[in-house]
């Protein structure tokens, strides 16, 4: 794609060749009659290959993409004098550097005096060390067999019926396990998904696509995977993406709208609400500020830190917020519920994740997740009867109604609670972790599949003598990684192995229970070995998550994913902490 800049450029150019062949001196004219044939068509051949030259150095995309922006910033500066602000998607017009020419002169003036930055470092990984690891890899492999066969390049595998998916027609799949392959170092695999993502990850297509989503599955994808190989593509691809989200965040009161077409470039709430969710705009920061220190652009970091400002300041019951919010008012929908599951979890986890992410340097932050755990010990968990087992249930209708309902997907709190107390929160965190791990791990061990429901209800009234059961509406595993991800951290940070043999357990029954011939399948029933009802869907983070945190956990090399080094997004995949080691 040309910019702006280059059309008018190449207009210029034309025209002048066009008024300078009317007027050719006669005298010129007169030479090359007298040349031969043979001379002529030499001098056609030189103009030709010249043409040909010239239009190759203008079309060609450098491959540096710092040095992409300021080579054709001085075009753009010169041509468009005061023009600003139109091609947002494209990382060679990269309106920041047109708001910002003070910014551009100094990166003029650094590659004038030969200022190189220090290269970026490549990151590798060794073989698996583990028999336990290694199953994992095969499991992977099998995965991705299946994949490659029958979804390769859509978005999810449909196993069973051998089909494919298509969610937002983004190769979501691939996307998503790049940094897993890579982290298994399965080379090949990974060099077959990396040429797809170069030759046909194309994010100009009109459809309409969660901001949330893509910005923790393809936008995280990407950043990481450039984070281990410095690759440059994966650079360009992820800010030509990020571009394109953008306009999500010109709401009135710059909460996000959910919603926006990859195309258009319109934003809009979700059909089926005029809310947002609370979690889905809290989960993007950690992306868009990596995104930002990595392309020297403020401007990502800007609309998300604007965000997490904003959901600060709004009124909260101890810390514990409703799960909607309006894009427009920027105010919690009244009267929505309060959970750690579905719509609110990853809230909470962000607020530590970016307090981490910038070397602690976000004290608010912080503030607000001690605040946060303090209100769900006040007001979320409870005891079930008769075993005591600690679960954090949820409140309904503006604080009213207690639910003693679980989601999975509040399993990722222990592995966050483990993780603040690793950066210094309280210790009493610690507690609060074991004791959750103790009844997630139950959601699972008293399954006859060994695998989790979608949802457990807790018994705290005595009813009858079973601590937790399951409605048969609620009794699916979707292969979600969620208790997988906090035994890692839990393992990664105590040492105690009985989180590794829960995890091999767990693993286990995927591999009894979810495994069909041609890959992994989320099932209906956890609750019957006989009749598991497959349900013919492998989400794309069965690869990128939970494959992810087994083979991780399943590791003797503690260091083998640092967390004094690496803060790992909602989707698991890693950035590095702090601006200085990107
Ligand atoms: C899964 O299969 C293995 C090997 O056949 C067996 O040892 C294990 O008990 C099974 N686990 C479950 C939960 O069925
Ligand atoms: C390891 O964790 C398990 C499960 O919480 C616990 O029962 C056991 O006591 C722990 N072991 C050690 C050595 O702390």
């Amino acid at each position: 794609m040309f910019g702006r800049g280059d059309h008018i450029s190449l207009n210029l150019t034309d025209s002048e060749k066009f008024s300078s062949q009317k007027r050719t001196p006669r005298k010129i004219r007169r030479q090359w009659n007298q040349l031969s044939k043979c001379q002529k068509s030499l001098v056609y051949m030189g103009l030709l290959i010249f043409v040909l030259t010239m239009f190759y150095l203008v079309s060609v995309e450098p491959k540096g993409a710092v040095i992409s922006i300021n080579f054709k910033t001085k075009i753009i500066e010169k041509v468009n004098g005061d023009e600003k602000k139109d091609n947002l998607g494209d990382i060679n017009n990269d309106p920041q550097i047109l708001e910002h020419p003070e910014k551009a002169q100094m990166n003029n003036k650094e590659e004038n005096e030969q200022v190189v930055e220090p290269p970026r470092k490549i990151i590798s990984f060794p073989d698996p060390s583990t028999p336990r690891q290694r199953a994992v890899i095969k499991a992977f492999q099998h995965a991705w067999k299946g994949y490659k066969k029958f979804a390769w390049g859509h978005d999810h595998l449909r196993p069973i019926s051998e089909t494919y998916h298509d969610w937002f027609g983004l190769g979501l799949t691939i996307v998503d396990s790049l940094d897993t392959m890579y982290l298994m170092n399965l080379k090949e695999d990974y060099i077959e998904a990396r040429n797809w993502v170069e030759k046909h990850l194309n994010f100009d297509i009109n459809r309409d696509v969660n901001l949330f989503e893509v910005t923790i599955r393809i936008l995280g994808g990407l950043l990481s995977i450039y984070h281990f190989t410095k690759d440059d593509m994966y650079l360009r691809k992820a800010t030509d993406l990020a571009n394109r989200l953008l306009p999500c965040f010109e709401s009135e009161s710059g909460i996000p709208y959910s919603d926006v077409n990859l195309f258009t470039r319109k934003a809009h709430a979700p059909k089926w609400s005029l809310d947002s969710s609370t979690s889905e705009v809290t989960t993007i920061q950690l992306e868009f500020r990596y995104l930002s220190w990595l392309t020297d652009n403020p401007k990502y970091e800007n609309v998300v830190s604007k965000v997490s400002q904003i959901v600060h300041k709004l009124d909260k019951t101890d810390g514990l917020v409703p799960i909607f919010i309006n894009a427009n008012s920027g105010q919690f929908r009244s009267y929505s519920t309060i959970t750690l599951g579905a719509r609110g979890d990853s809230y909470y986890e962000y607020l530590l994740k970016q307090w981490i992410q910038t070397e602690k340097s976000l004290e608010y932050l912080k503030n607000d997740f001690i605040e946060s755990i303090a209100g769900v010990e006040k007001h979320l968990a409870k005891r079930t009867v008769p075993n005591g087992y600690l679960f954090i249930g949820e409140l309904l209708g503006g604080s009213k109604d207690f639910k003693p309902k679980m989601d999975h997907l509040t399993c990722y709190l222990p592995g966050t609670l483990a993780l603040g107390v690793h950066n210094g929160l309280p210790l009493s965190h610690m507690k609060l972790a074991e004791e959750l791990m103790t009844t997630c791990y139950q959601t699972y061990a008293q399954q006859p599949t060994f695998l989790a429901p979608e949802i457990t209800y807790f018994n705290i009234q005595g009813e009858n003598s079973h601590d937790m059961y399951v409605k048969s509406n609620d009794a699916h595993n979707l292969l979600r990684p969620e208790f997988l991800e906090s035994l890692w951290y839990m393992y990664q940070l105590t040492g105690n192995s009985t989180y590794q043999d829960w995890g091999w357990q767990i693993f286990q029954g995927f591999e009894n229970y979810t495994k069909v011939v041609n890959g992994y399948t989320s099932i209906g029933n956890v609750k019957n070995t006989a009749n598991v009802r497959p349900k013919d869907m492998m989400e794309s983070f069965f690869l990128s998550e939970t494959l992810k945190y087994l083979y991780l956990l399943f590791s003797d090399d503690p260091k083998l994913l640092d967390l004094n080094k690496y803060v790992v997004n909602s989707e698991a995949h890693p950035f590095p902490i702090g601006q200085l080691n990107l």
